[in-house]
C-alpha cells in the first residue's frame, strides 16, 4: 500500500469525478495521502477534503506565486487551522524564480514568515523550490529548523545530499518515470531511504505511462515502481519504507 505525500485533489480538474475517483483509491493500492493547500482557499479546501475521507490528511500553506497580496491576518488563519486535528503540516512554502512575479523580496518575507509559523508549532513543512536553491537553502539554515520536504525535488545528486544531511526529506514525483530524467534518477538513486517520500504532485506531472493524461494519487505506485527498479529492490520495499518515513514525517 503506498501514500501519497503530496497531492492537490481539490483542484479544479477534479470537479467533474472527484468522490468517484477518491473511492476508487484503496482499491488501487492508495491507503494515505495528504492534500497541500497552495493558498488561503485550496488550504480550506484541504482541511475540507481531509475532513471528508479518513485516509486523507491536509497542510496548510501559501505557495511562492500565491503571495502577492498575502496579510497579516492570512498568517492568522493558517496558524488557526494549523491546530485542527487533520492538518499535518505547513506547505507549500517556499520561493519560485521560474517567472518574475511575485517579487523575490515578497516571496522571501512570506517563506520566512510561514517556515517560523511551523517551528513555533513544531510541525513539519513542504517546500517547493523552483530554481531558487540558495536562497531557500539560506532562509532554512536562518531559521535553524530542519523538520521540513523538499517537494517534488528537481535539483541535483549534490543538492539532496546538503539537503538530507540537515536532517530533510527530499521527495520524487513522476518525472522520475520519464525517459530523459538522468538527474531525478540520480538522486532518486542516491537519497538515504530513510530520507525518501514519494508523491504526486496531482493532477500535474503525470508518470508514465500516463504522461500527458490527468495525475491522480493512486499513480504514486508508477514513481515507487521507477525508484525500485533503478536501487534493485522490490516495489514492495519502496512501499513500505516510503509509507513508514511519510508516516514519520507529517506525525500520523
Ligand atoms: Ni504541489
Amino acid at each position: 500500500m503506498f501514500f501519497d505525500t503530496h497531492t492537490h485533489l481539490d483542484d479544479e480538474k477534479f470537479d467533474t469525478d472527484r468522490d468517484e475517483l477518491i473511492a476508487s483509491f484503496k482499491g488501487e493500492g492508495l491507503a494515505l495521502a495528504v492534500n497541500i493547500g497552495a493558498n488561503i482557499k485550496t488550504s480550506k479546501n484541504s482541511i475540507a477534503l481531509a475532513e471528508k475521507y479518513d485516509f486523507i490528511y491536509a497542510s496548510v500553506g501559501v505557495h511562492p506565486n500565491d503571495v502577492a497580496g498575502m496579510t497579516e491576518s492570512d498568517l492568522v488563519k493558517l496558524e488557526e487551522w494549523a491546530k485542527h486535528p487533520r492538518v499535518v503540516a505547513i506547505g507549500e512554502i517556499g520561493l519560485d524564480y521560474h517567472y518574475d512575479e511575485p517579487d523575490p523580496e515578497i516571496q522571501k518575507v512570506w517563506f520566512e514568515r510561514q517556515l517560523l509559523l511551523a517551528k513555533k508549532l513544531n510541525m513539519p513543512y513542504v517546500v517547493h523550490d523552483r530554481d531558487a536553491h540558495a536562497d531557500v537553502l539560506e532562509i532554512i539554515k536562518k531559521a535553524g529548523y530542519f523538520n521540513g520536504v523538499m517537494h517534488c525535488f528537481s535539483g541535483s545528486a549534490e543538492m539532496a545530499r546538503q539537503v538530507t544531511d540537515l536532517g530533510m526529506y527530499v521527495s520524487i514525483a513522476g518525472q522520475v518515470t520519464f525517459k530523459n530524467a538522468p538527474k531525478v534518477q540520480a538522486v532518486a538513486l542516491c537519497v538515504p531511504l530513510d530520507k525518501l517520500l514519494i508523491e504526486t504532485d496531482s493532477p500535474y506531472l503525470t508518470p508514465e505511462p500516463f504522461r500527458g493524461k490527468r495525475n491522480n494519487s493512486s499513480y504514486v505506485k508508477y514513481t515507487a515502481q521507477k525508484i525500485a527498479e533503478l536501487r534493485g529492490m522490490e516495489v514492495a520495499e519502496i512501499a513500505k519504507i516510503t509509507m513508514e518515513n511519510g508516516r514519520r514525517f507529517y506525525n500520523i
